[in-house]
């Protein structure tokens, strides 16, 4: 099912089955149009089987995902070098190293604490030496937050450090050992970095996401629910399976 929110904000509502085919779905048109296309990719559990997807379907060689350009979402700040808890690690064991996407096609978020402020504005030129960021795959939180964007971000922020919330360290907490472990501050592109891709990919799955969906999609467009922003781009696609769109109705 399919289903136009706004202008620029079209609703596919699929089975739990289909939610990996249909989020790699939008990975594989950019590349097919665009080879070396630049794809912000998120780490999760979200995307997690999408990338497993992605992968299999390279392996089939219905997709060539070597030529594409990867930029990063977020990260901890402090998690650096490689350092395995960071997402950047994560996303290199799950996606990038097996897609053989090699180190210098992708564009890394700073986690440095030393000169963080400077790196950030690097940060934001490289997107913008790579022609700007073709489809930025996103999940979303519990909280409402796209990236590490949470609640009362200004929608014109750029990639910027950020305190976590307990809502995201709590969620957070299941990939480490000692909840005290958790890092509480972390790098994410800023909501204004986000709306500048020029397609939006948010990908949304399991009941335990339906209110904040519901709030995303139908609730005021508000800093208090920073997904809500995502509702004044221009092309935006949300992926959601049938228990995250539960609320919808
Ligand atoms: P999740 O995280 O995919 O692990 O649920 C989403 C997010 O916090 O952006």
């Amino acid at each position: 099912m399919s289903r136009t929110l706004a202008p620029g904000i079209q609703l596919q509502v699929v089975s739990a089955a289909e939610f990996a085919a249909a989020a790699a779905d939008l990975v594989q048109a950019v590349v097919q149009r665009k080879p070396d296309a630049v794809v912000g990719f998120p780490t999760g559990d979200t995307p997690l089987p999408m990338y497993h997807e992605l992968l299999r379907r390279q392996q089939l060689g219905a997709i060539n995902l070597s030529s594409l350009r990867a930029v990063m979402l977020d990260d901890y700040l402090g998690a650096t070098g490689d350092d395995p808890v960071s997402f950047h690690n994560w996303l290199k064991r799950t996606f990038f190293d097996p897609a053989s996407i090699d180190g210098w096609r992708l564009w890394r978020v700073p986690t440095d604490p030393e000169g963080i402020e400077a790196a950030c504005r690097t940060y934001e030129q490289g997107l913008a030496e790579r022609g700007g960021v073709d489809l930025q795959l996103l999940g979303l939180g519990l909280n409402g937050h796209i990236g590490f964007n949470e609640p009362g971000t200004s929608p014109d922020s750029r990639t910027h450090v950020v305190h976590l919330t307990p809502s995201t360290t709590t969620a957070n907490a299941a990939y480490w050992d000692e909840a005290e472990n958790v890092p509480v501050y972390g790098v994410t592109m800023g909501i204004g970095t986000i709306l500048e891709a020029r397609s939006i990919g948010l990908l949304v799955n399991g009941r335990r996401k339906a209110e904040i969906l519901r709030a995303t999609l139908l609730g005021p467009i508000s800093p208090e629910v920073p997904a809500s922003f995502l509702r004044r781009a221009q092309h935006v696609q949300v992926v959601a399976d049938e228990d995250a769109a539960a609320l919808l109705a």
